[in-house]
């Protein structure tokens, strides 16, 4: 057995990461403080579920899907009609840790994966603070 370190695609397969996509979904779209986010989503969310979990394998370390048939993996152009701060990718995070706990993925994985979910989610950011600030036309006069 070789002691080279496996990438997250190597640990939880393709057929895990498809389940940890399912799971997240179906947290965000019953968890109350994930309302806000799961909000902005189409009330059906198997087209979601099929991009995020393309998006993941290749992300993961496996087979580029998502940017083979999307052209690339850029996030910030989808993400921009959103309001998206430090509280929704908080609630993005807090659905995505309660899935890797819910689908059993081990302690030493859901550290390993801690600071570069962290990263990205923050990299989608596009905004620095709560989403009440968006239309108060008093806030925008003073900026
Ligand atoms: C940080 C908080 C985030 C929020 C609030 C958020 C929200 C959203 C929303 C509202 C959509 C459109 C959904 C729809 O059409 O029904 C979307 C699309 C998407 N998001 Fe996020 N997202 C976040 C973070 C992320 C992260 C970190 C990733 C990747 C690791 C990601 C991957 C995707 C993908 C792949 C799509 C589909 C883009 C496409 O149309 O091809 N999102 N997101």
């Amino acid at each position: 057995m070789s002691d080279a370190p496996q990438t997250p695609y190597q640990i939880l397969g393709e057929a895990g990461i498809r389940e940890l996509v399912e799971v997240f979904y179906d947290i965000m779209d019953t968890l109350p403080e994930a309302a806000d986010i799961r909000a902005m989503h189409a009330a059906d969310l198997s087209p979601m579920k099929e991009k995020l979990a393309e998006y993941l394998i290749g992300w993961m370390g496996g087979p580029p899907i998502y940017a083979q048939k999307y052209g690339g993996v850029c996030m910030t152009e989808p993400h921009e009609p959103y309001h998206i701060g430090p509280e929704e990718r908080d609630q993005w995070l807090l659905c995505m840790h309660r899935a890797l706990e819910r689908t059993g993925t081990s302690e030493e994985l859901q550290e390993m994966l801690r600071i570069p979910l962290f990263r990205v989610a923050d990299a989608v950011r596009n905004k620095e603070g709560p989403s009440s600030a968006r239309s108060d036309p008093n806030i925008i006069a003073a900026n």
